[in-house]
């Protein structure tokens, strides 16, 4: 692995307090009341440490979003004729057949694929690009920029690392000037920090890979969620994204985009469905897309996603930027008369943002707050290091920080509940104990009933992205 990095004096964490607005309008802006699509549980009561309950605020779509209404009864339609994808003659597993095969369709056309791209169907982003990256052609060396989520550095075998400049437009110079002085294959970028919410410029991302004989791979896990993507407008070659962060929490993600790379490579996941004819000496492996499905395929999950894809493919135009970007404003604007709260960003001149709001409190660990806006507002939000430690380090929290992130069941009083609640925290305190237990934050006592079908006891909670991280 090859770590290039622009040897530059350190960027300043370009933090922003909302109060100032130099980097971001951030009047208060009136918010449609209700969801812009049901979603399953939305608003649902959880209790609080004090025994009262309230309707849940959930700040953490950036995380895993809740099934769209509309997603969960397809799968219910579904399930009563669940059988086996490509190789039962039977009714069921033609329904099953015809769903997995239909949906790439409903997916190519979400992303505005081109009419020979292929769609792979996989667990979820970080498959998806674990996939892409055994598919670069043999030593192609792959360029990133260093504010990635960790899903879009670790797997690339041969990664070039170009550090962020303290502007974008200085950013987007030095990856040119990257690709400039040495070819590389791929080019691969976020579509949208997860960690700010910061959109590249991805259609001029795309012209400056191609004019240094680059393909582009847009990670797209934080953008499909928020915004349109067109494959064939943008020039981007691949896009990987994950169903649980587009309401279709049932296991399923996809890859999007040309198909020679993805007919020459190894096959991803050997074995049944994969092949064409095996000997015992020899095989012939099929092509894309079977080529790298190996397996049972995940038919509920594709059919979710599918679903999911044609949902919100069908908002209109421009209405789930408008909702975003008013609860986006109302959020800055109030975190901004809290004295104390920083909100990070990583570019001063990035001109677009979605609903993904990370930002600190003086004085108290992210954790902390995090334990303390569950128990005491019932507000979900994120807190650690976003699975983005390079990012994290820059932009001045290499401990953690907070992020709060909206999807489409998000209302003016959710934000305005997470408002509250840090006014609250900063200038009084909180009112419960809390603690660190197991390296994590909790109330002590915690007095909050579980459903009573939650396992009682757990023993220690593991987790894939540890505490803090
Ligand atoms: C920008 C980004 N890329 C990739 C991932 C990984 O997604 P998944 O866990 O679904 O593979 C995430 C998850 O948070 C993300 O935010």
């Amino acid at each position: 692995m090859t770590l290039t990095a622009r040897r530059t004096a350190p960027v300043q964490p370009t933090t922003h307090c909302a109060r100032s607005g130099r980097a971001e309008r951030v009047h208060a802006a009136p918010v449609p009341a209700g969801p812009l699509l049901p979603i399953v549980g939305a608003g649902s009561p959880v209790p609080l440490v004090t025994g009262a309950e309230r309707p849940y605020a959930n700040l953490d779509y950036a995380a895993s979003a809740p099934p769209l209404q509309a997603v969960a009864d397809h799968v219910d339609e579904l399930l009563p004729y669940y059988a086996s994808v490509h190789r039962g003659a039977g009714y069921a597993s033609q329904v099953c057949t015809r769903v997995y095969e239909g949906a790439r369709a409903a997916v190519a056309e979400f992303v505005d694929a081109r009419s020979d791209d292929v769609v792979v169907f996989t667990r979820n982003t970080t498959d998806a690009l674990n996939l892409l990256a055994g598919c670069v052609p043999a030593g192609g060396e792959v360029v990133v920029l260093d504010i990635e989520h960790h899903a879009n550095l670790l797997p690339w075998r041969h990664r070039r690392v170009v550090e962020a400049a303290a502007t974008l437009e200085r950013t987007l110079a030095r990856v040119e000037a990257e690709l400039a002085r040495r070819p590389a294959a791929l080019l691969a970028v976020t579509g949208t920090s997860n960690v700010t919410g910061e959109q590249l410029p991805l259609g001029l991302l795309s012209r400056i890979a191609h004019r240094h004989g680059a393909r582009i791979a847009v990670d797209a896990a934080q953008l499909v969620p928020h915004r349109r993507i067109d494959l064939v407008a943008s020039q981007v070659d691949y896009l990987a994204f994950s169903g649980h962060k587009l309401y279709a929490p049932w296991g399923a993600g996809a890859l999007v985009g040309r198909r020679d790379w993805l007919d020459e490579a190894p096959p991803y996941l050997a074995g049944g469905g994969a092949v064409r004819e095996v000997g015992l000496d020899e095989v012939r492996w099929t092509s894309a897309p079977a080529r790298h499905e190996g397996g049972s395929p995940n038919v509920v999950g594709v059919a979710a996603l599918a679903r999911a894809c044609q949902v919100i493919g069908a908002l209109p135009e421009g209405s789930l930027e408008a909702h975003e970007s008013a609860l986006r404003r109302r959020l800055l604007a109030g975190l901004g008369d809290v004295p104390g709260v920083q909100v990070h960003r990583i570019w001063p001149d990035s001109s677009s943002a979605v609903g993904v709001v990370a930002f600190s409190v003086r004085g108290y660990a992210p954790g902390h707050v995090a334990a303390y806006l569950s128990a005491e507002h019932a507000v979900g939000v994120r807190d650690g290091k976003f699975c983005a430690h390079p990012l994290a380090a820059r932009l001045g929290f290499p401990d953690g920080a907070l992020r709060a992130s909206f999807g489409l069941a998000t209302t003016a009083d959710d934000v305005d509940r997470l408002v509250t609640g840090i006014d609250t925290l900063v200038r009084n305190g909180t009112n419960w104990s809390y603690d660190v237990v197991d390296g994590r934050y909790e109330p002590v006592p915690d007095p909050r009933p579980w459903p009573e079908w939650v396992p009682s006891d757990v023993g220690p909670v593991t987790r894939g992205c540890q505490p803090g991280t």
